[in-house]
């Protein structure tokens, strides 16, 4: 033990949490603002393909590294018909949409999507309109999407181009039905016996459909915790996963945003405890994960702030936060959460995806480009593949108004079997210091450090604009040192890095 290093991160391979879910590494597109049209989607564009996709926007999403994608809302879904969205485009409507007060086109829709999703090489995740739609609704999207033999729904499906079916594996049953600014909606009992409807008929479809039931859209809610209760107490054993929502901001207040993670935990950890205690009462032996199905850097109260728009305008600018380095941080910290709940969190999805809250951002005209918290998603989504060690933290404090005293290096280690490398996650939440982290990797001789990855800036607040998409970028130089089987490195103040460490081959015990 080096007396000089104050924080400490061990991990040992006997004590793992688990392997992580690929589809940990989840995106949202939502029918919102330019998410889609202008976003992914864009007819008249010259940098879209001969589907109308925007083809830089698709190589940006698979250099994310994307796993599944949530659609098409989001606060949209519950006023949304997925009927007025298919067959010729002449023929579909404009409607209203209230959520966010504007015009849809249906330009694009679900086959439109389904077809996305095959060139991005994402696995789709439908959500269900259960504000203004019913069980029959349900069936029939089901019907559609699913169904390979001859029927009236996947006849229609044959008729607009798609003959085998899509197999859309999950399905969100609605959409933050615990929010009163949602169309349609309803009490935990009310929501709760709908989902039970809807999942009791999709599962008579198919009994191996994987099922997210809506948890609280955030853990601020007046009802967070006996709404998880109640729906889960109806619901149990119809449904695969609980989901849950958080959007954290910095207030005026850096300390206490580079310790939000720390909000997350505390979320996910509850939401555990509760699932957990609707099992045991119930003596089951079924275990409901996690869906962390919307999480994201949001400057939502400024949102809010804002006037409601007048008019009914297709596509109009919303929400398109600009992200800065402070915000990547705070991006890779809430990663670091996600896997380090890698036992019981199987999906997330960052929303959103493109200009809209977003790691992506387009204009007409120019190339899209990267913005600051595309970086710790993309490397945590190349490289946090494996097993989530059990990661001990030993670390210097600071105080934040919000949260109290917070450690303030927080980080997860991932051994790579096949690639036979460890990996760490860290970030130094220090706003002015440098922070020393002696990093203990038990039982694995190293062999070198195969890459080092830093994202940081003197000036917390810079971002990627279209004039400037490369001033916040990864710094790849190996500044860390190994000794035997210890990582030294020193931390830059608000600062997220990853080291990638080559273990010996058949050298160590145990696994
Ligand atoms: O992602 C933006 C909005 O945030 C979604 O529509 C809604 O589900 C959440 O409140």
């Amino acid at each position: 033990m080096n007396e000089k290093y104050l924080n400490r991160i061990v991990a040992n391979p006997s004590f793992q949490v688990d392997e992580i879910d690929s589809r940990l590494f989840g995106s949202f597109v939502e029918h919102m603002g330019r998410g889609v049209y202008g976003g992914i989607y864009e007819q008249d564009s010259k940098f879209s393909n001969q589907d109308g996709f925007r083809q830089d926007v698709l190589d940006l999403v698979k250099e994310l590294g994307v796993t599944i994608v949530r659609y098409p809302g989001g606060n949209f879904l519950s006023g949304y018909d997925w009927k007025d969205g298919v067959g010729p485009k002449n023929l579909r409507p404009n409607r209203l949409d209230l959520a966010w007060h504007s015009m849809e086109s249906n330009e694009f829709g679900l086959d439109e999507f389904m077809r996305w999703c095959e060139q991005s090489d994402v696995e789709p995740m439908m959500a269900l309109n259960l504000g203004t739609g019913n069980l029959r609704d349900a069936l029939e999207i089901l019907e559609y999407t699913n169904n390979a033999s001859e029927s009236l729904w996947a006849d229609l499906r044959a008729k607009n181009g798609k003959i085998r079916p899509y197999n859309v594996k999950v399905w969100c049953l609605g959409n933050e039905m615990d929010g009163p600014w949602q169309l349609g909606h309803k009490s935990a009992l009310d929501y709760g016996k709908l989902a039970a409807d809807v999942a009791r008929g999709m599962r008579q479809v198919d009994k191996n459909l994987e099922l997210v039931i809506c948890g609280s859209s955030g853990r601020g809610m007046a009802t967070f915790g006996t709404w998880e209760d109640e729906v889960l107490n109806i619901a149990y054993d119809l449904v695969d996963y609980i989901s849950l929502h958080i959007y954290v901001e910095e207030n005026d207040d850096l300390n206490s945003f580079l310790a939000c993670s720390s909000e997350l935990d505390k979320f996910i950890e509850e939401v555990v405890s509760i699932a957990d205690s609707v099992k045991s009462r119930k003596r089951s032996n079924k275990k409901i994960n996690l869906s962390v199905d919307e999480w994201n850097v949001w400057r939502l109260s400024e949102f809010q702030k804002k006037e409601a728009p007048k008019n009914w305008d297709k596509a109009p600018r919303l929400i398109e936060d600009e992200y800065t380095v402070a915000d990547a941080v705070v991006v890779g910290n809430l990663l670091i959460s996600l896997l380090r709940h890698a036992d019981r969190v199987k999906m997330a999805c960052m929303a959103q995806l493109v200009n809209v809250i977003a790691p992506i951002r387009t204009e007409k005209d120019s190339p899209a480009w990267r913005q600051t918290i595309f970086y710790p998603f993309s490397l945590t989504s190349k490289y946090g593949r494996g097993v989530v060690l059990d990661t001990k933290i030993q670390s210097a404090t600071i105080f934040t108004e919000k949260f109290g005293y917070q450690n303030v290096i927080d980080g997860v280690v991932i051994y790579n079997k096949d690639l036979q490398e460890v990996v760490i996650f860290c970030v130094n939440r220090d706003a002015c210091d440098n922070q020393n982290l002696e990093i203990t990797l038990e039982g694995f001789p190293l062999e070198a450090i195969i890459e080092q990855a830093t994202l940081s800036n003197t000036n917390v607040y810079l971002t990627n604009t279209v004039s400037n998409p490369l001033a916040v970028k990864p710094d790849f130089s190996i500044t860390a040192e190994i000794e035997e089987n210890r990582v030294y490195a020193t931390l830059s103040p608000v600062s997220w890095q990853m080291f990638r460490v080559k273990v010996k081959i058949g050298d160590f015990h145990g696994h």
